[in-house]
């Protein structure tokens, strides 16, 4: 073979073979055999032989184009499959690696309140109202006997919208409204947001919740507000505490009552928690006034009933020790997720 050839021909299964990509691999196949490739120059020049000596060296350019090709082609071929090898590698999926839990929700501090409240009143066969937060002036206070002189009435105390129109300011709306549309016998509670003009401070909030109960039936008595709350007060806050009911006002019971229930932190002995008195106040109640029965045309000769109001934050925070109710709403969650 022709020295030059010879040479080439060396040259060329070397470098080759050294390709280290297919790029590498595609730029030496132009560099020998394109269309301007050394091997192909090679050819051009037969031309200028004699011809005795053009058979011999087209034979041997042939054989040397072949050998080049074959290389390039085992070249290339072992480059892709390295190729694939890299991306199995790459795309491996271990499965027995542990999944990636989302991490679980919980429930709010006043939502657990209301649920938990709910299924203890829905257990003893009550059922829920809902009522609305915008409602007349009429449902929040006047069939409540409230009447134009009270003063929760006040322009300071509630969000009027306007004259006839207001955000609840309690949801004892709701005792007006199933008062006014239902016969008894009538077992229900109702939690929702009430709305009242105070600036947030540890213990007020223009937003919050409550959750409010009504009984009306033939031969209902303060027995059985006793019984009902003084049970819903253990449930709370524990089985051994006693309960009491003091006199109070509100214009929609008669007579009224706050519940307190000794203090499930100092046992009644006197604490910060109780502030000394070995009570704390939990809830307000009474027996349904007359009127609010009769302006819902129920005939009060034949039924009576209880109502009581809960405050869902304050519970909250006296069960879970919370001295500032603004914890609630601020919604940090390294605040909220100590009570998972
Ligand atoms: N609505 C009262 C309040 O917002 C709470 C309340 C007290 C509701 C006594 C009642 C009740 O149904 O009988 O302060």
């Amino acid at each position: 073979m022709n020295e030059r050839l010879k040479t080439l021909l060396e040259e060329s299964v070397n470098s080759i073979k050294e390709a280290a990509s297919l790029e590498e691999a595609e730029a030496l196949r132009v560099k020998i055999l394109g269309k301007k490739g050394q091997l192909t120059e090679m050819l051009k020049s037969m031309k200028d032989l004699k011809p005795e000596e053009r058979k011999e060296f087209g034979q041997a350019a042939n054989e040397a184009k072949a050998q080049i090709e074959k290389s390039l082609a085992d070249t290339v071929a072992m480059l892709k499959d390295a190729q694939k090898k890299a991306r199995f590698l790459a795309e491996t999926i271990d499965v027995t690696e542990p999944g990636r839990t989302a991490a679980p929700g919980f429930k709010h501090l006043v939502s657990l309140t209301i649920d938990e409240t709910i299924d203890f009143f829905t257990a003893m066969g009550y059922t829920i109202a809902e009522g609305p937060e915008i409602d007349t002036v009429h449902n929040n206070f006047d069939a409540l006997n409230a009447g134009p002189n009270h003063p929760s009435r006040d322009m300071t105390d509630t969000f009027y919208i306007n004259d006839n129109v207001l955000l609840r300011t309690q949801t004892s709306d709701v005792q007006a409204r199933i008062i006014a549309s239902q016969q008894p016998p009538i077992r229900l509670i109702s939690p929702g947001r009430v709305f009242r003009c105070d600036t947030p401070d540890a213990t007020h909030s223009p937003m919050f919740h409550q959750i409010e109960g009504l009984v009306v039936d033939e031969d209902i008595t303060m027995a059985d507000l006793k019984g009902v709350l003084d049970k819903y007060a253990k449930f709370l806050f524990g089985s051994s505490l006693a309960t009491k009911l003091r006199p109070h006002h509100f214009p929609f019971t008669e007579p009224s009552a706050e519940m307190d229930v000794e203090c499930f932190k100092c046992g009644g002995k006197g604490c910060n928690v109780c502030k000394g008195s070995g009570w704390i106040e939990i809830l307000g109640c009474g027996m349904v006034h007359p009127n609010v029965l009769r302006e819902g045309g129920i005939d009060t000769e034949k039924y009576t009933g209880f109502a009581f109001g809960i405050g869902v934050e304050r519970i909250a925070m006296l069960r879970y020790g919370i001295d500032d109710m603004r914890l609630l709403y601020e919604n940090d969650i390294r605040f909220i997720s100590q009570f998972k």
